[in-house]
């Protein structure tokens, strides 16, 4: 058996004009191509391909179908076959997934299983007494009776005997409610115990409809506020989706889909008619999910939260979904607000605003980014750019990522060929798995980069030694003038270390452990206590290391600024603008050879 995925990306990816040329004459007309049909001998050019829809058809004899099916009937193939003839033309290796052995899927044990405790947790919250206080939950949050029946919403009760006990008497072993992550095996010996206690239970269902799992809201305060099933064979929250299921019709139909954040978004937005709905299972959206997605629909609306991790949230899952193909629209919510409790305050109906208001994923970061005066100078530009690439790189579909180009040249104002160029000259911090998440993130943070001060907001690669030379200087009293001297609280990229430093050289060469830590604010005290705890070694040059940190951390933001230079030059407006970043840079090496060239002489008074 050959995957429907793997089926779908062949049938996508193949050149059907070309395949179906190979024995048909065909020309162009408009967006299709016509010849003469092969399968009524017609003379005329009655016979149609369609390459943006993947099909051909015969307006005579009404033959029809996508690629395989022509292979078939005109070549006499069989489906693996023309699968596998299309496949190897495009490139995309074919693996036969097993087929499906006789008798029952071994899965099916856990999906019964689910599906019984499913029941079981639905009648304890409407049938049993101690389901009252999740019913009024229920009634608070305005979710009706019917609509918590359409999404099988249950109680798992508060006692950790009860789940156990009552499926051990309809023959359930341990085992397989361990496996199935429904029962928790606490300690050696003990017996196990119910993995959800006293939550709201929302049943997950795999987009086949079987039961594979759970998500668990506690009803009051506490933490984790959600609670999935563990992994298990039938359960992997990176590849599901919660509301497919029952939406992937919708969505096939109208080739669109909602992604929002969380269950109780997609059962409040269901209830009000929107059934093409689904949800990640409290992830960030995986790659897995974007492409089980991109199997029923090709544009993506997010609904995330308006809030700043909102917004990183909705960049990564965009990026993500660009790079299977999909079309990403971003809605705004108000401040404040998801899509729960903006339908529950004002209705269905009043979805429509913001979905009409829906922009673009790209359109949306570069709008963001031009509020927030990220086009203003050529500093800012860059890093608007670099928070800009990762998305037209990620975008797979050619027409899209044009029109990305061409809005970017528009908002920087720097032409397309140069953009192309930067471009394709991937920056090597970019290639590092850690650097990619944040870079997807663009411009979530939109604070305006900070004006004239020299050093770029943010990144702290010199944590280490601003820790190292705050540690020197509580052990190393007699070095606190000198080097006050030479760096300032604004020098570190680290505040709590920039705030030690201006209480050490305030203290003095003088001044005690206890009198530095008066000036500290409560929360930093554990840190300086460690600090204070950790010992000097065995010949310990407090001198040679407190010069070492200084030096390093005041060369750090000039290396910073030439790197930075290096990748603004390409993106100059004119020579003017060139010229003074050449000048700049000129300067800024002067000032790295000044400061890095030979000792300091006033450290050599700490020996
Ligand atoms: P309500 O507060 O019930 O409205 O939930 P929400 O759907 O608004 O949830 P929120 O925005 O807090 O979180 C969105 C989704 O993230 C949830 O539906 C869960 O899937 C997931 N989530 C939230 N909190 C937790 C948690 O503490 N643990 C886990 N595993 N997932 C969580
Ligand atoms: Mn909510």
């Amino acid at each position: 058996m050959i995957s429907d995925e793997t089926v779908d990306r062949v049938r996508e990816a193949a050149d059907i004009v070309q395949i179906i040329g190979e024995h048909v004459p065909l020309r162009r007309t408009g967006t299709d191509f016509r010849g003469p049909c092969p399968f009524h001998q017609g003379t005329h050019k009655n016979f149609s391909v369609s390459p943006r829809k993947g099909i051909y058809y015969c307006f005579v004899c009404h033959e029809g179908g996508d690629v395989f099916t022509f292979l078939q009937k005109r070549l006499g193939m069989d489906w693996p076959g023309a699968v596998r003839y299309v496949a190897e033309k495009v490139g995309i290796p074919v693996e036969e997934v097993q087929r499906r052995r006789e008798g029952p899927d071994p899965r099916q044990p856990f999906w019964d299983l689910n599906a019984a405790v499913a029941d079981w947790f639905r009648i304890t919250l409407w049938d049993e007494d101690e389901g009252r206080a999740a019913r009024d939950y229920l009634a608070l949050r305005r979710v009706s009776r019917d609509v918590a029946d359409r999404f099988g919403l249950g109680f798992a009760p508060r006692d950790p005997e009860a789940l156990r006990s009552h499926f051990a008497a309809l023959g359930y072993d341990d085992t397989r409610m361990l496996d199935a992550g429904l029962l928790v095996q606490r300690d050696e010996g003990g017996d196990p115990r119910a993995r959800f206690r006293n939550r709201l239970m929302f049943p997950i269902l795999d987009a086949a409809g079987n039961a594979v799992g759970f998500g668990g809201r506690l009803l009051g305060p506490g933490e984790p506020k959600y609670l999935n099933s563990a992994e298990s064979p039938v359960f992997s929250k990176a590849r599901l989706l919660y509301g497919l299921h029952m939406a992937k019709h919708a969505i096939r139909r109208d080739d669109r889909v909602m992604l929002v954040e969380g269950y109780f978004d997609v059962v409040r937005l269901v209830s009000a008619g929107f059934d093409w709905v689904v949800a990640p299972l409290g992830t960030a959206l995986t790659e897995q999910q974007a492409a089980l997605l991109r199997r029923y629909g090709k544009t993506v609306f997010l609904l995330y939260d308006s809030d700043r991790a909102g917004l990183k949230a909705t960049f990564r899952s965009g990026d993500e979904l660009l790079r299977h193909g999909m079309s990403v629209q971003v809605v705004t919510l108000p401040d404040g607000e998801d899509p729960d409790s903006f339908v529950d305050k004002h209705g269905g109906a009043a979805l429509a605003a913001p979905l009409g208001d829906a922009l673009d994923v790209f359109e949306r970061k570069v709008q963001l980014l031009e509020r927030a005066g990220w086009f203003a100078d050529l500093r800012h530009k860059r890093r608007a750019l670099d928070r800009l690439f990762p998305t037209i790189r990620a975008t797979q579909d050619a027409i899209t990522r044009d029109m990305y180009v061409a809005r970017v040249s528009t908002a920087s104002g720097v032409s397309r060929d140069v953009l192309e160029r930067e471009l394709a000259a991937r920056p090597a911090r970019e290639s590092a798995p850690g650097d990619q998440a944040r870079d997807a993130t663009g411009p979530s943070n939109t604070r305006p980069p900070r004006g004239p001060s020299r050093r770029p907001p943010a990144r702290r690669p010199t944590a280490p030694l601003e820790r190292r030379l705050v540690w020197v200087l509580i052990h190393a009293p007699v070095l606190r003038d000198v080097v006050g001297e030479q760096v300032g609280a604004d020098d570190l990229t680290d505040e709590r270390y920039g705030k030690m430093l201006a209480a050490l050289v305030a203290s003095g060469p003088d001044g005690t452990a206890q009198q530095v830590a008066d000036q500290l604010p409560d929360d930093m005290r554990p840190l300086f206590q460690e600090l204070l705890e950790e010992p000097p070694g065995e010949g310990f040059d407090a001198s040679r290391e407190a010069e070492g940190c200084v030096t390093r951390i005041r060369v750090a933001p000039i290396e910073r600024r030439l790197r930075e230079i290096q990748r603004e030059v390409p993106i100059a407006p004119d020579d003017d603008a060139k010229n003074a970043l050449i000048r700049e840079k000129e300067q800024l090496r002067d000032e790295r050879a000044a400061l890095g060239g030979g000792r300091m002489k006033s450290f050599d008074l700490g020996r």
